[in-house]
C-alpha cells in the first residue's frame, strides 16, 4: 500500500498532507509557520463569507489574505445560495486561490442557521447544484500557463493544456444525525459520489456526525465507507483526531484515504506536516516528492528543540503583527499560548517542566516588547515551575 501523489486539478501537491481551516486560527501568520517547517502539501484559509468578500469586508480581506509563499492555497466559502457562492468562488480565483472549498461540515449555528456548513448534509440536493454550480463558474474563468507557475509557486509549470480552471474541493461531515450514521444510513459515500460527478475533483471528511460535533472519538469506519463509494474517482482526505504521525498513519490503513487533513495538532505541533511526511515515507506509506519544488526530504527530522519551538512562536507573533498589526498579534498569542505550550517543557531527563507561569506572563504581556521579554526569559530558564496541570485543548471546540 503507497498513496499517489495527490492531484487537484493542475496542482500536484508536495505531500499527501493538508492543513485544515480552523476559523481564528489558521491564519496567513500560522499558515506561513507550518509551511516553514515542512510537509504540508495544502493550506487552507478559514471559512470565508462570500457576501464578505464581495463587499470587501475588512474581516474577510483578512482573512482570504495570502501571498507567493503561501502557496498552494486553498479558499474555503461557506454559504447556500448557488450565484452568490459562484461570485465568490471568482473572487478567490482572482486573488489567488489555488483550490476553492465548500464547507459543507460546520456545525455551528451561525452557520447552519441560514442552512450552510454542515446543514447542507440534509439537502443533498442543494449541497450538489452549488458545487455544480462554481464548477461552471471556475470553468469560465480558467487561469493560464503563466498564472497556474506562479500560482503553484513552481516556474517550471508545464500545464496539458493553455487554459485550466481552478479546481474545486469539498469538505464534508459523516452527516448529521449520529442516528443515521449508526444505522448505516450516513449521506456521505452518496454525497462524495454525486460531487465527483458534477466535477469536485477531492473530498475531505471529517470522520464526525454534525451531532457529535466535537465529541468521542474519530469514526474511521464512516471515512472508510466513503472512500469504498467513490472508488477510486476522486481521492478522499480523512481528517479527524490526528495528533502524532501514527495517528495519520492509523487513518490510512483503517480507511483507505488518499491524505489526511490536520487541524488541532497543528496548532500545538506547527512541526507535525515535517514529522508525520517523513514517518508515512518510513512506513512505506508516502511516495518520495523528490521531484517537487517543496519536497521534504528528511526522512528522520530531529525532534525540534525548546529554542527551535520558542523561535517558532516568535515567528508567529512576529508574522502576525506584520499581516494583521500589533493588536491582533497581542490577541492571538494570548489565546494560543495554551496550544504552543503543549510541546513546551520536556527536559532531557525525561521530567516536565511547569508552564503556568510562562502563560501567565504571556497572558499578562501589555505590549510586544513584554511578550518578548516572556519569552527571553522562559529560554534563560525563569517562568518554569515544579510542576504543571496540563488543561485540555484551549479553544472550544464549536
Ligand atoms: C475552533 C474550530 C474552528 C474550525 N473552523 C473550521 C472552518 O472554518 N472550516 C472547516 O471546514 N472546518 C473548521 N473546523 C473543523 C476542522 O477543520 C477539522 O475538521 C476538525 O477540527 C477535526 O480535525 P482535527 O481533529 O485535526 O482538528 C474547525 C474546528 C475548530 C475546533
Amino acid at each position: 500500500m503507497q498513496l499517489s501523489p495527490l492531484q487537484l486539478g493542475p496542482v500536484r501537491l508536495a505531500t499527501n498532507l493538508l492543513l485544515a481551516p480552523i476559523a481564528g486560527y489558521c491564519d496567513l501568520a500560522f499558515r506561513t509557520v507550518c509551511r516553514e517547517w515542512g510537509g504540508v502539501g495544502l493550506a487552507c484559509t478559514d471559512l470565508l463569507s462570500p457576501q464578505g468578500l464581495l463587499r470587501g469586508t475588512a474581516t474577510s480581506l483578512d482573512l482570504a489574505r495570502t501571498n507567493d509563499f503561501d502557496k498552494p492555497v486553498g479558499m474555503q466559502l461557506y454559504g447556500s445560495d448557488p450565484d452568490i457562492m459562484a461570485e465568490g468562488a471568482r473572487w478567490a480565483v482572482e486573488h489567488g486561490a489555488t483550490v476553492v472549498d465548500i464547507n459543507m461540515g460546520c456545525p455551528v449555528d451561525k452557520v447552519t442557521k441560514k442552512d450552510g456548513g454542515s446543514k447542507l448534509l440534509t439537502d443533498l440536493s442543494r449541497a450538489v447544484g452549488i458545487a455544480e454550480r462554481i464548477v461552471r463558474e471556475l470553468e469560465k474563468c480558467p487561469l493560464s500557463a503563466d498564472d497556474w507557475a506562479r500560482r503553484i509557486g513552481d516556474p517550471a509549470f508545464t500545464p496539458q493544456s493553455p487554459r485550466i480552471p481552478v479546481p474545486l474541493t469539498c469538505k464534508i461531515r459523516l452527516c448529521w444525525h449520529t442516528a443515521d450514521f449508526e444505522a448505516g444510513r450516513a449521506c456521505s459515500p452518496r454525497l462524495a459520489r454525486m460531487l465527483a460527478e458534477v466535477g469536485v475533483v477531492a473530498v475531505t471528511v471529517h470522520g464526525r456526525t454534525t451531532e457529535d460535533k466535537f465529541a468521542g472519538t474519530v469514526r474511521h469506519d464512516g471515512i472508510a465507507r466513503v472512500v469504498e463509494a467513490v472508488d477510486g474517482c476522486i481521492p478522499i482526505i480523512g481528517n479527524g483526531d490526528v495528533r502524532e504521525p501514527a495517528d495519520a498513519e492509523a487513518m490510512i490503513r483503517a480507511t483507505g484515504c488518499s491524505g489526511v487533513m490536520i487541524g488541532r495538532g497543528a496548532l500545538s505541533t506547527p512541526w507535525l506536516f515535517r514529522d508525520t511526511w517523513a514517518h508515512l515515507r518510513r512506513a512505506g506509506l508516502g511516495s518520495p516528492s523528490s521531484e517537487h519544488p517543496d519536497a521534504v526530504e528528511t526522512l528522520s527530522p530531529l525532534p525540534p528543540t525548546d529554542e527551535q519551538k520558542i523561535a517558532t512562536i516568535r515567528r508567529y507573533f512576529e508574522l502576525a503583527r506584520e499581516y494583521r498589526g500589533d493588536h491582533y498579534a497581542m490577541t492571538q498569542i494570548t489565546r494560543r499560548v495554551s496550544w504552543f505550550s503543549k510541546r513546551l517543557g520536556f527536559n532531557p531527563d525525561g521530567t516536565r517542566s511547569g508552564l503556568k507561569p510562562f502563560k501567565e506572563a504571556i497572558r499578562l504581556a501589555r505590549s510586544p516588547v513584554e511578550v518578548h521579554t516572556a519569552l527571553n526569559r522562559y529560554l534563560a530558564g525563569e517562568l518554569r515551575a515544579g510542576c504543571d496541570v496540563q488543561t485540555e485543548d484551549a479553544i472550544p471546540a464549536s
